[in-house]
């Protein structure tokens, strides 16, 4: 299958991050470099990179590049990591596996011999980047038996290989499933404002030769009245203890349709998803994004001058819409405190 690759770090401790800017796709399939940490906390916030596990991943790779900058400057090894953790922290907010990423690379702060504190962290960067695309593996292989030969899944935003640094969460599902034979016909919303779904989601199931067709975000109820759709799987940016899940803006909408026609909506993401601290989704942090995203988007003016507006990035979909969440140790099921418990016992 021709799946993208998201980012690579490229050389040793001197190298720097490649990441395919996702800003130009589906024009132009461009790889940048990342050689500041400035250019790292740019590119996750204007989405060059963005997914919330390949945010993760270019998160630690940036907490190196950071922190090689200030020990050159003279800071000290701990407190130069502690300095581009905290900056890359600011680029956006909602998806947790960002911080879990932080949190990883100054926990191998604390293990490392200052000296050799730049090759630590770049050990640590390289294994959170292959288990971020084990967790990919191991979603699409429990996930799979989720879907049935013949059906229509509906998804949303893009949960795929472009939003990890392996096969995705929702899209290593399909992925999976068509590989095993399965006929699928995928339906992506084209997710306003950004279009991840017209502009990523698209492309890449087009790339690997899955049967997609783009629909319009306010075409999903219709098309489910239609019996087209049978399942619809989302991915997710992050999710409380008793499975709440915050996900792209229009999930929610999604998941009440689907619960309206009797769909099964299912959530696909890693342990790097969950935020246990958190009872329920009501305390997760929600991205607000610029209005001109919606006034302007990609140059067109489409709404009048001074026009109010409202621009949150992402929702919560309640736990008791969600018929199962897929992760990389099987799937939740049911969706409460007590299933999310069972799957993560030694957490929080
Ligand atoms: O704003 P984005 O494009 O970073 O939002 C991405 C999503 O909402 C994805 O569905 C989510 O991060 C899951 S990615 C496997």
């Amino acid at each position: 299958m021709n799946i993208p690759k998201t980012l690579e770090w490229i050389g040793s401790t001197t190298g720097h991050l490649s990441l395919i800017d996702q800003t130009l796709l589906p024009g132009e399939a461009r790889y940048i470099d990342c050689r500041t940490v400035d250019a790292v906390w740019e590119a996750i916030r204007v989405l060059r990179v963005r997914g919330a596990p390949a945010i993760g991943v270019a998160a630690a790779y940036g907490t190196v590049i950071g922190t090689r900058a200030k020990i050159a400057d003279g800071v000290e090894p701990r407190l130069a990591v502690a300095l581009a953790a905290d900056y890359l922290a600011t680029s956006r907010p909602t998806a947790v596996n960002l911080f879990r990423a932080l949190d990883e690379m100054r926990r191998a702060a604390d293990e490392a011999a200052p000296g050799r504190m730049v090759a630590a962290l770049l050990d640590r960067a390289i294994a959170f980047h292959r288990a971020d695309q084990q967790m990919c593996r191991d979603i699409g292989r429990h996930g799979a038996e989720l879907l049935s030969d013949g059906d229509g899944v509906l998804t949303h935003c893009n949960a795929g290989a472009l939003a990890t640094s392996g096969m995705g969460t929702a899209l290593a599902v399909i992925y999976e499933a068509a590989r095993a034979g399965k006929r699928l016909k995928v339906f992506a919303d084209e997710t306003r404002p950004l279009l991840q779904g017209a502009r990523l989601t698209a492309w890449e199931l087009q790339r690997a030769g899955i049967d997609v067709t783009l629909i319009c975000d306010n075409m999903a109820a219709s098309v489910m009245a239609s019996g087209r759709i049978r399942k619809v799987v989302v991915g997710a940016d992050r999710i409380a203890a008793n499975g709440d899940t915050a996900n792209k803006i229009g999930t929610y909408g999604v998941a009440l349709c689907a619960a309206a026609h009797g769909l099964p909506f299912y959530v696909a993401a890693p342990s790097t998803t969950f935020d246990l601290n958190l009872p329920d989704g009501s305390g997760i942090p929600i991205e607000e994004r610029a209005e001109t995203e919606i006034t302007e988007g990609f140059g067109k003016r489409t709404a009048p001058v001074g026009v109010r507006v409202y621009n949150p990035a992402f929702d919560v979909t309640p736990a008791r819409l969600i018929a199962g969440i897929v992760t990389e140790l099987g799937v939740i099921r049911p969706v409460n405190a007590a299933g999310v418990r069972s799957q993560f016992p030694h957490a929080g």
